[in-house]
């Protein structure tokens, strides 16, 4: 069934205030879908991480409404005790840059949230072990991420994004880093993600040949969001 599992309301950012103030988001007004796969596209400094940062409870808004999985998080102030409990349960960041935290193995990395939700290390290891193999990195469990290659190691960050079963996936730019090839099979893995375990897919991109992936694109421009219309299919 679809469902809206985040939507905003007149959300806005301004960063800073008087005479430096910027305002990075001027209204979002924006319904995303359980099992859908959305692009944010747009120019540098147009708004996109502060939108999806503001969607992962990482960034406050500074007016509006946001509410996950029926939730409302935010209206006008925060409206959970803690942002960083929400992000545990609910979503999957995966960033530019991997951020897998060098002094633990990739499954260390992949179950840490886990545990930290009080998973036992057994049931973690062992759904740890299924995304990695899930992901073609399943031989990769006991190494360090110095030796992985970008494509590996953005796997596991994959991996572990997931290891949570979170129902929405918040990336930035998370095939910056690849190849062209390698970068349009992680691409196809989030959209199988979504499609197979309805997830709600939110991805900032600026590389036009992912578009055709996507169920839906939304244009940041200068602080505001437009829906574009699929010109393909
Ligand atoms: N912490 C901050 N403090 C002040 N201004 C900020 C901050 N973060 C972002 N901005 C400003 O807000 C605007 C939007 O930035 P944002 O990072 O959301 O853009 P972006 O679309 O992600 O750009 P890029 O494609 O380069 O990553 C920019 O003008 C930026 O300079
Ligand atoms: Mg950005």
């Amino acid at each position: 069934m679809k469902r809206p599992v985040i939507v905003l309301e007149n959300i806005q950012k301004t960063y800073g205030s008087g005479d430096s103030a910027v305002s990075a988001i001027k209204e979002a007004n924006v319904e995303i879908y359980s099992g859908e796969t959305v692009a944010l596209l747009g120019p540098s400094g147009s708004g996109k991480t502060t939108l999806i940062t503001m969607i992962g409870c990482i960034t406050e808004p500074s007016f509006g409404r946001l509410s996950l999985n029926n939730e409302v998080v935010y209206d006008g102030k925060w409206l959970v005790d803690d942002t960083r409990k929400v992000r545990r349960e609910q979503i999957g960041f995966i960033f530019q840059s991997h951020n897998l935290i060098p002094f633990l193995n990739v499954i260390e990395n992949v179950t840490l949230v886990s545990q930290m939700n009080g998973v036992p290390t057994r049931e973690a290891t062992k759904k740890g072990k299924e995304l990695l193999e899930y992901l073609g990195v399943g031989d990769k469990a006991d190494k360090m991420p110095s030796q992985l290659s970008g494509g590996q190691s953005q796997r596991v960050a994959i991996a572990r994004s997931l290891a949570n079963n979170p129902t929405i996936i918040l990336a930035d730019e998370p095939t910056a880093a690849l190849d062209g090839e390698r970068a349009l099979s992680v691409m196809e893995l989030l959209k199988k993600l979504a499609h197979e375990q309805n997830v709600a897919v939110v991805v900032v991109t600026h590389d036009e040949r992912m578009l055709p992936l996507f169920d839906r694109i939304l244009r940041v421009e200068d602080g505001r969001i437009n829906e574009q219309l699929a010109d393909f299919e």
